[in-house]
């Protein structure tokens, strides 16, 4: 059934726009007073009601009321929203000076979420995650990647990326699954962090292809992680197996970056850390930079240094993080507005990595504009100004269009 809605005060379709490098919000498309033509939960044409009327005289016409800013619906292409329990021992103990890597090297840290989370059945990580999918697309993100890795076992991996699967079935959010066994070597895992490694190639991985549970792995490169070498190891197998490679690099030291261009991961995440050398590497490979604004601000840290990144010419897009240690706030417009502020961002470039650039590091081709043929998942903002979006932090609430 073919529907015209409108007006609206500006639709930025997002299209048109490079993927990699610094934007100029001159180099926005602003379609001022116009209206979006659907059928069949597609876009069809995006114009003045005029045109679209003449072209589709059979279409039904869906007034709004009042003034809004439609965009694509945002793309949040990091996340940890499947577990059980909260951090909130870690936040207090941080907030008292205890440093991340501190608390998790004395039994804090990741680990406690492994336990709280292998302590849940699959059903309650099916709600908890349908929750907090449901809260994000309240707030304008409809497509979400979700990581494993608070299971750390073969099992218990398993029945985390069967949550994320069956959870995708009970939100209107995209969920994208990402096998994130790789987070830490588990203590209870009788061999090395390599041994570890090869046990998840040799035994997870496999069947992660056969039941269709997840296209993505993702290793954490860091002291108390995994080291480069071994990474880089694991990284090849998995992509001689055929799934996409991502990263948690550079967060508290280097070395994550490199081994994920060199392997031709889709994207390296966190990069706060990331020095001259590292931003421009990134800067000439094919593998997006998500900086993630919610972890500095989680851990009262620096954010990573995303104006060098896109004026050295990278692709960068911008995730929440969302875990229970972390960063455990998960609103990523509040995250994009505040980094905007510190790093000097424009509205067109933090809108294209909350977007475009996003699907790019999800490999979505079809997400993250509004033009013909693509999904028609909108959300329109009540203003009649995209400059209020960022302005407000956060504040200002989209209603969601499918
Ligand atoms: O991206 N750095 C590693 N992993 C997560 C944190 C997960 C956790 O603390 O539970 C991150 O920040
Ligand atoms: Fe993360």
């Amino acid at each position: 059934m073919k529907k015209i809605i409108g007006p609206f005060a500006q639709i930025l379709p997002l299209t048109g726009m490079p993927l990699k490098g610094a934007l100029r919000d001159e180099q926005l498309q602003i379609l001022e007073n116009a209206w979006v033509l659907i059928n069949n939960e597609r876009v069809v044409s995006i114009g003045k009601i005029e045109r679209l009327k003449a072209d589709h005289p059979s279409a039904q016409i869906e007034e709004i009321e009042g003034s809004y800013v439609l965009l694509p619906g945002f793309i949040d292409c990091h996340t940890h929203i499947c577990y059980a329990g909260n951090r909130a021992k870690d936040y207090a103990m941080r907030i008292n000076g205890k440093t991340y890597l501190e608390i998790a090297a004395s039994g804090g840290g990741i680990w406690d979420s492994v336990t709280q989370t292998r302590a849940a059945d699959e059903d309650t990580l099916v709600d908890l995650l349908v929750k907090r999918a449901n809260r994000h697309l309240a707030d304008g993100v409809t497509t979400i990647e979700v990581k494993s890795g608070y299971g750390l076992s073969v099992e218990q991996e398993l029945k985390q990326l069967r949550a994320i699967k069956e959870a995708s079935y009970k939100t209107k959010a995209t969920l994208v699954p990402t096998c994130l066994a790789a987070h830490l070597h588990p203590r209870d895992f009788g061999g090395t962090a390599e041994e570890y490694l090869h046990h998840i190639a040799n035994y997870l991985l496999p069947v992660l292809k056969k039941e269709n549970l997840a296209n993505r792995v993702d290793i954490f490169i860091e002291q108390g992680a995994f080291k480069p070498q071994a990474a880089q190891h694991y990284l090849n197998k998995a992509k001689a197996m055929g799934f996409d490679i991502t990263v948690h690099a550079d967060q508290f030291s280097t070395g994550g970056s490199e081994v994920a261009i060199e392997v031709g991961a889709v994207s390296a995440d966190h990069l706060e850390a990331s020095k001259a050398k590292e931003i421009k590497a990134l800067a000439k490979s094919d593998t997006v930079a998500v900086v993630l604004p919610g972890a500095s601000l989680g851990l009262g840290m620096h954010y990573a240094p995303a104006r060098k990144l896109l004026d050295a010419g990278a692709c960068l897009a911008i995730a929440s993080d969302w875990n229970p240690g972390s960063a455990p706030m998960g609103d990523l417009l509040l995250q994009a507005a505040v980094l905007s502020a510190a790093e000097k961002l424009s509205t067109a470039e933090v809108f294209a990595g909350l977007t475009y650039r996003a699907a790019h590091a999800l490999r979505l081709t079809n997400r993250g504009t509004l033009a013909t043929g693509t999904p028609a998942i909108m959300q329109a903002y009540p203003t009649d100004d995209y400059r209020e979006i960022l302005y407000h932090q956060g504040k200002l609430k989209p209603v969601i269009l499918y």
